[in-house]
């Protein structure tokens, strides 16, 4: 008998058609690839790539199609789905060449618009340029695509992170993002960064208010366009899919996990009660590939101002993890499976609703950077290449940016993602699952760190054993000094009193 394949919506509305990504080569962009190539039978993904560091847009996509993460996809089928156009999101028009331009407009019915500067600390004009502009421009190409069904642009949950309620309406702002855009073509860096910066009403840096800004940009001019706006909380490595524990970023917490594993992060300024508003990378990019569809079926036919929709990709409403709890899961896997890098212990981590400035800064100072400076002069002795200091500052900066959102907590409704949730069939539901609600932190955080030491550390699964041998000599060296060190304390403020008693 003959077995009956039951389509898959979702599968069946992707199917065969070209699709453009913008953003392919980041953490989020190469999982979305990854799946709709493996899932979703595309005809062809076009993406936006530019020349880099040296590197040929050829060579990059070379590069990018042997990623580990397409260790699940046919490498026949990638190398011919993916076409890459070279191109920028800070030239006029995303710098594409009229054909490529017209290869979009004519093939082209579903846009992913991923691509953006995620630095915190970028100059205003400059993330202006990279997070409005860009997207400005790919709204027109939008408008341009004969066929388009459907727009879903990448944002985040924090665009108003002023807000301690977050829902998934465009709040209106203070600025008029047209008047920024126009200003921003004439003004140079200072005067733009003196006369706006006033409008970013208490963000607190320069990526969150872009971010909203390019929301309201797609307000103003998206009208007659099917738009999904997703806005992810903060993205953590792949729950499952292709693999779990993927990831290619130090950004965040993965960086935190990473750093506290070896025992050089031992101290962050944060309220380790405060919900960490996580999300899986491969639900999120289940979510965009949800969105499409549902926006396509749902909203395409509706009036002008009907075909917009913004979806919180969120956990905490849900199913939500503290900053202790993921750390401590972190730890705990750490010390299960340790790295070959591992430097000193791995710290507790610290409990309650308040970690002491004063206690925090001592820790800062003496615990990591100057350990660090002996660290390098060790090495230096040791005629080798001293890295540690160096990294240990840029992590300082790196937790100084994230401290904003370590000791906050947001409350962001997603009726929307609900709906959509709701809307899916069950083939869909295990096809592209976004049920954030079965998400058991203890076993996803040990994924993640394993997918640390494999994907970032380069650490194989078989050295584990090697590795926990080596700990328990850390462990030992770092007793032993302690003991050393205390004892000479001991000596040195105890001396006279031995002297008082042995006279
Ligand atoms: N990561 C998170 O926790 C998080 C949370 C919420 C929302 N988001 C949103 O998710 C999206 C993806 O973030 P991500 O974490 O994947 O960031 P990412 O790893 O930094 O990737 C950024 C992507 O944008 C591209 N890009 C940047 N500037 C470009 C330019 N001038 N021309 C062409 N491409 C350019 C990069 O290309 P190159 O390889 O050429 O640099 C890269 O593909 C962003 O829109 C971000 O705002 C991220």
């Amino acid at each position: 008998m003959e077995t009956q394949h039951i389509d898959s919506p979702i599968t069946s509305f992707y199917r065969n058609k070209s699709v453009f990504v913008t953003g392919a080569t980041g953490f989020l962009g190469k999982v979305l690839v990854e799946k709709l190539v493996r899932s979703c039978e595309v005809k062809h993904i076009y993406i936006l790539l530019r020349s880099k560091r040296g590197k040929s847009v050829e060579r990059r996509l070379e590069e990018f199609i042997q990623n580990d993460v397409f260790s699940a996809c046919d490498p026949i089928k990638l190398s011919s789905t993916i076409i890459a156009l070279d191109g920028d999101l800070t030239q006029e028009g995303l710098g594409l060449s009229s054909s490529d331009r017209q290869k979009i407009i004519d093939e082209v019915s579903i846009v992913f618009h991923s691509a953006a500067s995620v630095r915190f600390d970028d100059p205003l004009k400059d993330c202006l340029t990279t997070n409005v502009k860009a997207t400005k421009w790919v709204l027109e190409l939008c408008q341009d695509i004969a066929n388009l069904e459907v727009f879903v642009h990448v944002s985040t949950a924090y665009a108003y992170c002023q807000k301690p309620i977050s829902g998934e309406v465009i709040y209106p702002m203070q600025v008029n993002v047209d008047e920024m855009l126009e200003a921003s073509e004439t003004m140079d860096n200072e005067t733009f960064e003196k006369m706006y910066s006033k409008y970013f009403e208490d963000r607190p840096n320069t990526y969150t208010f872009t971010k909203a800004l390019a929301e309201q940009y797609l307000k103003n001019h998206g009208k007659g366009i099917t738009i999904g706006i997703a806005r992810p909380s903060i993205i953590t490595a792949t729950w499952k899919e292709p693999v779990p524990g993927w990831g290619d970023t130090v950004n965040g917490p993965s960086g935190a996990c990473l750093l506290g594993s070896l025992g050089i992060a031992r101290t962050m300024y944060f309220k380790p009660n405060c919900i960490s508003d996580l999300i899986p990378a491969d639900t999120v990019v289940n979510g965009l590939i949800a969105i499409g569809w549902y926006m396509a079926n749902t909203h395409a036919g509706q009036s002008n101002g009907e075909k917009m929709k913004v979806f919180n990709l969120t956990s905490g409403e849900t199913n939500p993890v503290t900053w202790e709890q993921f750390l401590s899961y972190g730890r705990e896997a750490a010390v299960e499976s340790p790295s070959l890098q591992m430097l000193r212990p791995p710290v507790k981590v610290m409990q309650g609703n308040h970690v002491s400035r004063f206690d925090h800064l001592i820790t800062k100072y003496f615990s990591e950077l100057l350990f660090a400076y002996l660290i390098d002069c060790i090495l230096f002795i040791l005629g080798q290449q001293r890295r540690l200091v160096r990294l240990v500052g840029k992590m300082h900066s790196g937790f100084e940016l994230l401290t904003y959102f370590a000791r906050r907590q947001w409350s962001f409704p997603c009726d929307n993602f609900n709906q959509l949730s709701d809307s899916l069939t069950e083939e869909d539901k295990l096809k592209f699952n976004i049920d954030i609600s079965t998400i058991n932190w203890r076993n996803y955080t040990h994924r993640l760190y394993l997918g640390i030491r494999k994907y970032l550390l380069k650490e194989e699964d078989s050295t584990i054993p090697e590795a926990k041998k080596r700990m328990t000599w850390i462990y030992i060296g770092y007793y032993l000094v302690q003991f050393s060190f205390l004892s000479i304390i001991m000596y040195i403020f105890c001396k006279p009193l031995f002297r008082l008693f042995l006279h």
